[in-house]
């Protein structure tokens, strides 16, 4: 395989969230070329079963390798923490994943305590235990699986009732926990900024790490 300039970078994500980090990586990256695959028939993944993901994941991957891309961003968090070992054994071209800024979250959290959304298969992975064991002996983590909500975005509802309606059962709890950090561990979520601020109030920081993502790609094609 030749790793040309014009060689695009994969981009893949169970549906439309994954452009959340297509986002940040064109801002980041003007001059690239991208390839975004949304596995729209699949989706959402959150609630799937890992093998099948994982599974997904791989086919994303080979589909990607045969249009010659020179580096992949799993734009996933649910599809990082059930495949990316497995994708980085084999992938011949550099793999950027992302997962849940836990990290940062519980370095900049005043109240030390922190929420983080995501999938239930996400919150339930190895991967997530491991951030909380790694990063939340100061700071309290709270986990807050959001089923349903990918799916909002997923039908580009994206400031509707239902979706308020379900973003304030989610957000709630953390809130009058005395959360002022919350994590948007689904790349799905960046899409209901303007309505989770308008829940959480101006004083809560909402940790997006696309921008991250974006330059540690960056990074890696530098290299
Ligand atoms: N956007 C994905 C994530 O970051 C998947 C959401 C879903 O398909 O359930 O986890």
């Amino acid at each position: 395989m030749t790793l040309v300039r014009e060689s695009p970078i994969g981009v893949f994500d169970s549906g439309v969230g994954g452009l959340s980090v297509l986002l940040a990586i064109r801002q980041e990256l003007p001059a690239e070329n991208l390839l975004y695959v949304a596995d729209s028939g699949y989706a959402p993944y959150g609630d799937r079963d890992a093998d099948f993901i994982a599974e997904r994941a791989t086919k994303i991957t080979e589909f990607l390798l045969q249009a010659d891309v020179k580096a992949i961003v799993v734009a996933c968090n649910t599809a990082t923490v059930v495949s990316i070992a497995k994708l980085r054994a084999w992938c011949p071209v550099p793999v950027v994943a992302i997962e849940p800024a836990i990290k940062p979250a519980s370095l900049s959290t005043r109240t030390g305590i922190i929420g983080v959304l995501a999938t239930r298969q996400t919150l339930a992975s190895p991967s997530v235990a491991r951030l909380c064991a790694d990063h939340g002996e100061q700071v309290q983590i709270l986990l807050q699986a959001c089923p349903g909500l990918a799916e909002q975005v997923e039908k580009a509802e994206l400031n509707s009732a239902a979706t308020r309606a379900l973003l304030l059962r989610y957000l709630e709890p953390l809130l009058q926990a005395g959360a002022d950090t919350l994590v948007l561990g689904c790349t799905h979520y960046p899409f209901l900024s303007g309505l989770i601020r308008d829940i959480a109030g101006p004083e809560v920081a909402i940790i997006d790490p696309a921008t991250a993502v974006a330059r540690q790609l960056a990074r890696r094609l530098a290299d």
